[in-house]
């Protein structure tokens, strides 16, 4: 990246307005690029969960979200979360906003004590979270017409 490329911020959603701009993102990245139905791609868990934004020039580019779980994967102890929802615009991947939307949300799960982060993969994005320090945990499972995988990260 040069030195004249536009800073990333990412930042917590803390109103309405934000958490519009976050599923219009979903919208765009889910619904229409990857032909999730609607009815799957919002859920009751966006009014609890801790949504991040990453901004660009003033503009929203990504997003991710936090959700607690209300118990940890077998074999694990305390309080542990979810992250998902994790989406950056098309023209943005590949350029570290994914890592700085992960970064974000492993940083507040800490700050709230959680022992660890579960989620679920889409089997494209496997590596991604690998490089992160994720673990896959069990097999493949369909989701939302997808293949995905459950994995894991202790915080
Ligand atoms: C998954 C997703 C959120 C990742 O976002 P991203 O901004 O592309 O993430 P990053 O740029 O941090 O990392 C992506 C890859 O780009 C590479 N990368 C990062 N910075 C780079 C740079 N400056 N130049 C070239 N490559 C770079 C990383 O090595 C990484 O490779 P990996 O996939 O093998 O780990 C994004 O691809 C996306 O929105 N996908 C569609 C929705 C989706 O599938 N969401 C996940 C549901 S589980």
């Amino acid at each position: 990246m040069s030195d004249t490329a536009p800073k990333i911020d990412v930042v917590p959603v803390t109103n309405e307005g934000e958490l519009f701009q976050a599923l219009a993102i979903r919208e765009v990245v889910f619904i229409e690029e990857q032909s999730v139905p609607e009815g799957l791609e919002r859920d009751a868990e966006d009014v609890s969960a801790f949504h991040v934004l990453a901004m660009k020039g003033g503009h929203a580019i990504g997003t991710g979200r936090l959700v607690a779980l209300t118990e940890p994967p077998p074999g694990e102890q305390g309080k542990w979360g979810r992250i998902g929802r994790m989406a950056v615009l098309s023209s943005d991947r590949k350029s570290g906003v994914g890592a700085k939307l992960l970064t974000a949300l492993e940083a507040e799960a800490k700050k709230r004590g959680l022992k660890g982060i579960k989620l679920h993969a889409q089997l494209s994005a496997m590596e991604f979270y690998k490089r992160h320090g994720y673990e896959a945990d069990g097999a493949v499972f369909e989701e939302a017409g997808m293949p995905h995988l459950e994995m894991k990260k202790t915080l």
